[in-house]
């Protein structure tokens, strides 16, 4: 219980001594703050020098880490205990894509591996068709949270690999215009519908995938289901049960929890879109962060710093929220995947055997890529009175003809860093002969933290990077706060009763819910 430990009440303790914490100070006091407050993990740079943290408060957490045994937490996991406590699961998406982590029990990875590659090269090359002999075109993964957010993402960061042999499309939600929009356009006799679901039995994916069915067999040609179709699930008999033939089957293992997914089969649609060599190349680059994991110094570690500066942040700062800002807009859907994987991992309030935990779990994250956002909700970041630590992801450089976008892009980001630390003063505005009635509305308090968190450029490699570098520090936070990162049982009560509800509005069932909500499936039904 890390509310217990003796270095956390002397973190507390510091916590209160640096209420006159101050950026602009800090920086003066040590010019190499910059320098000093800044670490490597395999090929990205991670700058934490502006956040409001002490290397003693550092040194606290990693004094913490060992009173807690963090370092047997992440063995148990290589390991293969059921860590995943509450559903009595192992945690092995690492085993995945780090041979060496794995235990010697754990076979059949290469194997299941080579079965959806080949298949997706085999899709890419022209050896499998669709019933008329035509080469597949398009792919149209469905599937919804972790079955659809991580290869969806993927897909968008590495658009530059697309070499124009196969377009992606990514349904998700129970929507009929997205159904609608998502298949307008497209060819049923060169298309590939990859239905992805870990459970097979998700209402959203379900609906949808019927819908794709019922478009398929609208095809002016018979078209069949088998060459049409593949499902990517850990539930064979629910796939075959949909009209998916066995070998078209793609099956992972229930210790890859969905949010942690696409690295198995879940990401093949990134494999037909660009080819196994790119998937390939992204498990390695999140290789290269595993490895660091198996005999951490924690004090060097950027995962760790980035995880306890977050703990940090949300219960000595009391700063509730976490904006993730990617200066790419390849990497858009970054912050959409990061939700799910950070907030649905430890959005929790007890501890692993239930126990009810005082601690703030998780920041409320959001974000949009640079510079869009700054000309959206940053004003709020520069001088609301609420503080949003941000992160911002850094891009060196890009396959690119002109380098003044790059340039704009990483001059953007490093300055809202800056601004939102140093801010600008009363008497700095006053020396530049601002206008008395408006220096309180230009000050800038500053003070703000921020990382900074850079790519050398954006690619497989530095994408599996920068993915495993969160996933570490969302993880490395669940151990430390003692929570199970790896459940969700928040997510079950909505769906049971949205599925009650839908009975009412659907059927003569009597309204029995409250009284808000019988009014308003009231008023629905008389549409
Ligand atoms: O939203 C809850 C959840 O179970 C996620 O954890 C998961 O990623 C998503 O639903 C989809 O589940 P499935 O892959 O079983 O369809």
């Amino acid at each position: 219980m890390i509310y217990k430990t003796k270095s956390w009440s002397k973190i507390k303790v510091l916590g209160k001594e640096i209420d006159d914490f101050n950026l602009a100070k800090m920086f003066k006091k040590n010019p190499n703050r910059g320098k000093d407050l800044s670490l490597s993990v395999a090929d990205l740079t991670f700058d934490f020098s502006k956040s409001r943290i002490t290397v003693k408060v550092l040194k606290e957490f990693h004094k913490l880490a060992i009173e807690i045994g963090l370092q047997n937490k992440v063995n148990s996991m290589f390991g293969g205990e059921n860590i995943n406590s509450s559903q009595n699961r192992q945690v092995g998406h690492i085993w995945l894509r780090s041979k060496n982590l794995r235990p010697k029990t754990i076979n059949g990875i290469e194997e299941n591996q080579d079965q959806f590659l080949s298949f997706a090269d085999n899709v890419r090359s022209g050896t499998v068709k669709g019933t008329t002999g035509k080469e597949i075109t398009d792919v149209v993964n469905i599937g919804i949270g972790g079955s659809d957010l991580g290869p969806a993402m993927v897909y968008k960061a590495l658009q530059n690999n697309h070499d124009n042999k196969i377009n992606c499309y990514f349904l998700s939600n129970i929507d009929e215009f997205e159904n609608i929009n998502t298949f307008r356009g497209l060819n049923p006799e060169t298309t590939l519908i990859v239905v992805t679901s870990k459970s097979f039995t998700t209402a959203e994916t379900m609906k949808n995938a019927l819908f794709a069915k019922n478009w398929l067999k609208k095809s002016s040609s018979p078209l069949s289901v088998r060459d049409h179709f593949v499902a990517v699930s850990t539930n064979l008999q629910a796939c075959e049960e949909f009209g998916i033939s066995k070998d078209r089957v793609f099956l992972f293992w229930d210790w890859v929890g969905g949010r942690y997914s696409l690295f198995s089969s879940v990401g093949i649609s990134i494999a037909l879109g660009y080819g196994s060599k790119v998937f390939l190349e992204l498990q390695n680059g999140a290789s290269k962060i595993d490895q660091s994991l198996k005999d951490i110094d924690f004090f060097n570690f950027a995962p760790f710093i980035h995880a306890v500066i977050n703990i940090w942040n949300l219960n000595i700062l009391k700063m509730n929220s976490l904006a993730v800002i990617p200066y790419s807009s390849s990497l858009q859907i970054f912050p959409a995947f990061l939700q799910q994987l950070w907030m649905e991992s430890n959005g929790k309030s007890v501890d692993l055997k239930g126990k009810e935990i005082s601690l703030n779990t998780c920041p409320v994250i959001f974000g949009e890529p640079g510079t869009n956002s700054q000309h959206s909700f940053f004003q709020f970041f520069h001088q609301s009175p609420e503080i949003v630590p941000v992160d911002f992801i850094l891009i060196k450089s890009q396959k690119i003809e002109d380098a003044e976008f790059q340039n704009t892009l990483f001059a953007n980001g490093l300055a809202q860093a800056a601004v939102l630390a140093f801010g600008k003063s009363k008497s700095d505005l006053k020396k530049e002969g601002a206008s008395k009635d408006l220096i309180s509305h230009k000050f800038m308090p500053g003070n703000r933290p921020s990382n900074i968190l850079i790519l050398p450029r954006l690619n497989a490699d530095s994408l599996g990077q920068l993915i495993a570098f969160y996933e570490t520090s969302v993880i490395l936070q669940g151990f430390l706060m003692n929570i199970n990162s790896f459940d969700q049982w928040g997510v079950e009560l909505g769906k049971s009763t949205a599925e009650s509800f839908l009975n009412s509005i659907q059927g003569e069932v009597k309204l029995d819910f409250d009284s808000s909500t019988n009014n308003l499936i009231s008023e629905f039904k008389k549409n």
